[in-house]
């Protein structure tokens, strides 16, 4: 038989598995508790307004519907992202500024494939998104980590990142940020913090990246001004999705760029799939021109808020002392640190064993450490199975630390 592994490139051999989409196969079986994926509650779906807005549609515009669309997206679903963006502090931008993915893995992956040649030096958060980890290293690129702290990624560190970079030579790309209710430590990145990541890289001449899935998942602070918000040099790339309000199913997410970069992951998007799903773009602006969004992006949260309090209480009831774990104020995610001495990638078989599914730290840095780490999903489980869960592993930790010898 021919050895096809033989003929793949290069950059085929160096592609990684997904750590999550391994473990959510595995928290398939019903009687896992999975606090693995970061998947909304499907008792948030809003079916019964879909089914309607489906329907009305169909009888509008269902030839549109059912085209081919353009690559950058339907015109007035943009404007609506436009608009919304604006309020949320977003200046001079319109419709022209934003284009519409599959999903913001899809942004992800287009942003490596626009700036990193192999080789090329490109800066995240240590933990970071795993998924954006994935796409760019898919693109054969360094990445370098910069720590986090409760107000996110430690800008200090990063100028001296840089500063040491330049000393050798090396310019980084871009630096990847996730800056409210960060996937996966749930810390937000407040605005002068924001402001000043912004000197940075107009100082140091670097692209931001700037993926926001959680900003609407606010359950008690204030609504932040995203870091596109203060960028006056086009140099920020800003990407949300509706994957967390509304259904990841529909695949369906945005960019905010000048025209000069949207031009490029346009062209860029050509390739890849020659445009976003135009049926689920023409629910999701019905959905948004009915003034459903809101008020349903207002109902996740009320469901969400308890859920995290649950697991807050939870963990404080049964985990057993001398871990850390702060209380997100939003998203989906809660970040612990054990102490020292076990390994979380080593405790999730015994997790497994006892019914419960989590992601563990090491998956989220490009340094191979968060050994002590792990990341729960509060969204995806009811309250009842959210404590049962948080029980079972609350004993998995208690063997683990009874198991280290003093
Ligand atoms: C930080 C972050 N970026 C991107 C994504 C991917 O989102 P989408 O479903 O829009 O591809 C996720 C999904 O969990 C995420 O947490």
């Amino acid at each position: 038989m021919t050895n096809i592994e033989r003929l793949y490139s290069d950059r085929a051999g160096k592609m990684r598995k997904s750590v999550i989409r391994e473990l959510l196969k595995v928290a398939q079986d019903p009687e896992i508790i999975s606090f693995a994926g970061g998947l909304p509650n499907p008792d948030s779906f809003p079916i019964d307004t879909l089914n309607d807005i489906i329907e009305t549609v169909m009888r509008t515009n269902g030839k549109k519907a059912l085209q081919y669309g353009t690559t950058k997206g339907v015109p007035e679903l943009r404007d609506h992202i436009a608009e919304r963006a604006q309020k949320d502090g977003i200046k001079d931008i319109t419709g022209e500024n934003v284009l519409i993915v599959s999903g913001s893995q899809q942004a992800l992956d287009t942003v490596g494939k626009i700036f990193l040649n192999p080789g090329d030096v490109a800066i995240v958060g240590l933990p970071t998104y795993l998924g954006g980890i994935n796409a760019f290293r898919s693109y054969e690129s360094n990445l370098e980590g910069i720590p986090l702290d409760k107000d996110g990624l430690r800008v200090d560190l990063l100028e001296e990142k840089l500063n040491e970079l330049k000393k050798n030579d090396i310019t980084p790309k871009f630096i990847y940020v996730v800056p409210t209710f960060q996937n996966p430590a749930g810390v937000v990145m407040p605005e002068k913090r924001r402001k000043h990541l912004v000197d940075i890289a107009n100082e140091f001449d670097l692209v931001i990246i700037e993926d926001d899935p959680y900003g609407k998942l606010r359950y008690d602070s204030d609504h932040i001004k995203p870091i596109k918000a203060f960028d006056d040099e086009g140099r920020v790339i800003y990407m949300s999705t509706f994957s967390k309000i509304l259904s990841p199913g529909f695949r369906l997410a945005w960019t905010i760029a000048s025209e000069e970069l949207t031009r490029k992951m346009v062209i860029c998007k050509q390739a890849l799939d020659l445009c976003t799903n135009t049926f689920t773009q023409f629910i999701a602006n019905e959905f948004i021109r009915q003034g459903a969004l809101d008020l349903h992006i207002m109902k996740i949260c009320q469901m969400y808020k308890p859920k995290r309090d649950v697991m807050i209480e939870s963990i404080q009831k049964y985990f057993p002392e001398g871990y850390e774990c702060n209380k997100p104020h939003g998203g989906m995610f809660a970040w612990v640190t054990l102490p020292k001495g076990i390994d979380t990638e080593i405790m999730f078989l015994d997790a497994i064993k006892n019914k419960v599914a989590y992601v563990h730290g090491k998956a989220f840095h490009v340094d191979g450490k968060g050994e002590r780490s792990l990341r729960l999903n509060f969204s995806y489980s009811s309250d009842e199975r959210i404590e049962e869960g948080i029980k079972r592993l609350g004993m998995v930790i208690e063997e683990k630390l009874s198991a280290i010898p003093v």
